[in-house]
C-alpha cells in the first residue's frame, strides 16, 4: 500500500475537509526548494512548507547542527535546569532583535507565541495594579494562530466562527484613525495593541505600510499602551528586512516568533520583551510569576538549529538574496495586474484576483493550487488570493520557471 493510501486510514489533516480533499501528496525526501514524491515527482515548495522554509530543505549546516546536538542534550525540562543552545540563541536573537528587546521567553510555536504575548501583557499590567486593561485592540483581516486567545485576537472567520462562544472579545480596528478613537475611548482599559507588522499573512498577504507601523508605534506611546508585534511570519528576513518593525524603525514591547525560527526544521516560538516589562514580574511574592510553560520549552534540538540558522544570516549574503528574489517577483508579477491587484514585500508576491465571492472559501483556491501542482509547483493560493512564497534559497532559473507557471495557470 502507498503512503497516501495508508494515510487515508489513519490519519486527520489540518484545514482539510476529509471528505473532499485531494490525496495527500506523499513526500520521501526534500533538497533545496524541490520536494520529491514517492511516486517519482519532483514539486517546487512555493510556500516554503507553511512559510518556514528559508534556506532550503535538508541543508547541509542545518543537518550537522542537528545531528550535532542530538548527540549531545536532546531535551531537558527549562524550569530549574538551562542548556547552552537555549542562552546562545537567546543572546543571538537580542544582538539582531530591534533595540530594547532584553528578554526571550520560549514556547513551541507561532500561536503559542502568540498567546505568551498575550498573557504576558495582562499580567505585566496586573503586577503594576492596573488589572483593568485587559482589552486588545487588533487588525480586521488579522490571523495570529489558532489557539483560543490567537484565535481571539483573530479577524473572525471560518476559521473562528465554530468557536465564537469561547472567544473573548478585542477591538477590531481597520487604521491609524479607528485605532486613536478607540484608544482615546477606552484608553486605560487596553492591554495591547497587537498587530502584525507591514504583511497580514493568512487574511489575505495585505501589506501595509511603514508609515502605519510607526503610526501604532506612536499611538501606543501617547496612550501609554503596549504594542505586541506578532512577526511569527514575517521575522528572520521574508519582508526584506531581518524583521519587518526595521521598516518602520520601531521597536515593539513584545515581539512573537516562530516559523523561520528555526529554518523549517522544528518547532519553537519566541515571545521577546523589554527588560522593564520583564522587571514587573519581578518579586518576592510569588504570585507575580509569570505561570506559563510548555513541555518543549526552549527545546536543545530546536535551539541549536535556529544558532545554525543564525550563522547562515551572518556568514552567507541572505538578506541580498531576498532582495534579488524580490526584484524579481516584482518583474514577474507585474505581469498579473491585469487579473487583480499584485502586492509584492520581501521574498512574498500574491495577487488578488478578482471574484464575485471573496474569500477563504473561494472555491477557486483549490482548483488552482490543482492547477498549479499539475506543472510541478506546490501553491496554496487564500481562497482568491494567489501567492508565491519560497525558500530565500531559491536560484534565479527556479524563480523564472515558478513565475512561467503561475502565470500560464493564472492566465
Ligand atoms: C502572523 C502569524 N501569527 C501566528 C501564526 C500561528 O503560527 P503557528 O501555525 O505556528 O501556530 C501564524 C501562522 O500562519 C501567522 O502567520
Amino acid at each position: 500500500m502507498s503512503i497516501a493510501d495508508r494515510d487515508r486510514a489513519v490519519l486527520w489533516h489540518p484545514y482539510t475537509q476529509m471528505r473532499t480533499a485531494p490525496a495527500p501528496l506523499p513526500i520521501v525526501r526534500a533538497e533545496g526548494v524541490w520536494l520529491y514524491t514517492e511516486d517519482g515527482r519532483k514539486i517546487l515548495d512555493g510556500i516554503s512548507s507553511w512559510w518556514v522554509n528559508i534556506h532550503g530543505h535538508s541543508h547541509p549546516k542545518l543537518n550537522a547542527a542537528l545531528a550535532a546536538q542530538a548527540g549531545e542534550l536532546e531535551h531537558v525540562v527549562f524550569a530549574g535546569c538551562t542548556h547552552r543552545p537555549a542562552v546562545e540563541l537567546a543572546e543571538r536573537l537580542i544582538e539582531v532583535l530591534p533595540k530594547g528587546l532584553a528578554r526571550v521567553f520560549y514556547s513551541d510555536n507561532g500561536s503559542t507565541a502568540v498567546e505568551v504575548a498575550l498573557k504576558m501583557a495582562v499580567q505585566y499590567w496586573c503586577n503594576l495594579g492596573q488589572p483593568n486593561r485587559r482589552t486588545f485592540i487588533t487588525l480586521h483581516n488579522a490571523y495570529h494562530g489558532d489557539t483560543v486567545g490567537a484565535m481571539s485576537a483573530s479577524e473572525d472567520s471560518v476559521f473562528t466562527r465554530a468557536f465564537s462562544t469561547l472567544l473573548f472579545p478585542v477591538e477590531r480596528v481597520s487604521g491609524l484613525e479607528d485605532m486613536e478613537q478607540r484608544l482615546r475611548d477606552a484608553g486605560d482599559s487596553v492591554a495591547a495593541v497587537l498587530i502584525e507588522p507591514m504583511l497580514q499573512g493568512a487574511g489575505g498577504m495585505i501589506v501595509w505600510p511603514a508609515e502605519f507601523v510607526a503610526g501604532v508605534r506612536r499611538l501606543c506611546d501617547t496612550y501609554q499602551t503596549l504594542l505586541i508585534a506578532d512577526e511569527v511570519l514575517t521575522g528572520f528576513g521574508r519582508t526584506g528586512k531581518m524583521f519587518a518593525c526595521e521598516h518602520a524603525a520601531i521597536t515593539p514591547d513584545i515581539i512573537c516568533l516562530s516559523k523561520a525560527l528555526t529554518a523549517g526544521y522544528l518547532p519553537l516560538g519566541v515571545t521577546a520583551t523589554t527588560e522593564a516589562i520583564y522587571e514587573a514580574f519581578l518579586s518576592e511574592e510569588r504570585s507575580k510569576t509569570f505561570f506559563h510553560g510548555h513541555s518543549y520549552t526552549a527545546n536543545p534540538l530546536a535551539c541549536a538549529v535556529a544558532l545554525a540558522s543564525l550563522d547562515l544570516f551572518r556568514d552567507e549574503p541572505v538578506l541580498a538574496s531576498v532582495a534579488r528574489l524580490e526584484r524579481q517577483l516584482r518583474d514577474g508579477f507585474e505581469r498579473l495586474r491585469g487579473l487583480g491587484d499584485v502586492r509584492v514585500i520581501g521574498g512574498i508576491a500574491a495577487v488578488e484576483l478578482v471574484s464575485d465571492k471573496p474569500g477563504y472559501l473561494d472555491q477557486i483556491g483549490p482548483r488552482l493550487a490543482a492547477a498549479f501542482l499539475e506543472r510541478g509547483l506546490l501553491l496554496r493560493p487564500l481562497g482568491n488570493v494567489a501567492y508565491f512564497m519560497p525558500p530565500y534559497c531559491i536560484t534565479e532559473s527556479e524563480t523564472a520557471w515558478a513565475l512561467d507557471q503561475i502565470v500560464h495557470v493564472l492566465g
